[in-house]
């Protein structure tokens, strides 16, 4: 089978790291974001889909297009969309539209993604990115997305504790800075892409809650 890698969620940060990462490990590799971005045309192992993954329903599409351009759905899917909508003056004045667009993205566009991922390759691999906020860190103005990263926590953990979900493997990564402590800001790219291409190639399931520490970058 081919080895395709999809990244929901694809930017200038942790997608382009890992993109980079996995093409030079021989993966095909498909990003997704809401833009149309350009990619080299003469390249024939990387293609852009543009997708917004704030509707669940979206979700599937992606996935058709990767089996049809490549004849076999992704052997890794990272999933690094998020919706980070400070709510201000205090955690309860979100809309309920912002509420709902944040999970939509944060957390049911995931367990989609997971579920169709699943549903056409047994062996894929699911990397979520995801921060401290689905620990004991509180942080009022995060609320939505502390909702959404502890609700995508718990369906990862859920997923990989089912054994009957092998040879499939689910992990959510949490990037802290050189202390241990949230990084908010300043993830680093490269240390996720390490981590996730560790994570693709390993065969069983280890400790789904995967807490890292890297220096931040600027
Ligand atoms: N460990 C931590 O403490 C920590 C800190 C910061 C961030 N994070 C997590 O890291 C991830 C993002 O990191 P990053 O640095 O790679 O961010 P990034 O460079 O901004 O990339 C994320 C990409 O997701 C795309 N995106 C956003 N909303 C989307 C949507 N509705 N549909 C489709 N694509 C969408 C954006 O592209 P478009 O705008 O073109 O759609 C964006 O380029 C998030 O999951 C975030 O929660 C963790």
């Amino acid at each position: 089978m081919n080895k395709i890698a999809l990244i929901l969620g694809s930017g200038a940060r942790v997608g382009q790291a890992v993109t980079t990462k996995f093409l030079s490990a021989g993966y095909k590799v498909a990003t997704v974001s809401r833009s149309a971005k350009t990619t080299p045309s003469d390249r024939d192992d990387l293609v852009h889909i543009s997708a917004d993954l704030s509707d669940p329903k979206a979700v599937e599409p992606v996935f058709d297009v990767v089996q049809q351009k490549w004849g076999s759905p992704p052997l890794v899917v990272i999933y690094n969309a998020a919706q980070n909508q400070p709510i201000t003056p205090n955690p309860l004045t979100a809309s309920i539209d912002q509420f709902t667009s944040a999970l939509n993205i944060n957390t049911v566009s995931s367990y989609t993604a997971a579920s169709i991922a699943y549903s056409r390759n047994n062996k894929v691999t699911f990397i979520y990115t995801g921060n401290a906020l689905s620990s004991d860190t509180i942080v009022p103005n995060l609320t939505v997305l502390g909702v959404g990263k502890s609700a995508s926590s718990h369906w990862v953990q859920t997923a990989a504790a089912s054994t009957e979900l092998r040879p499939a493997t689910f992990y959510y990564c949490d990037q802290r800075d050189l202390q241990g402590g949230p990084c908010y800001t300043g993830l680093n790219g490269q240390a996720h892409a390490d981590l996730y291409l560790k994570l693709a190639e390993q065969e069983e399931q280890g400790e789904p809650l995967v807490v890292f520490r890297a220096p931040l970058e600027k």
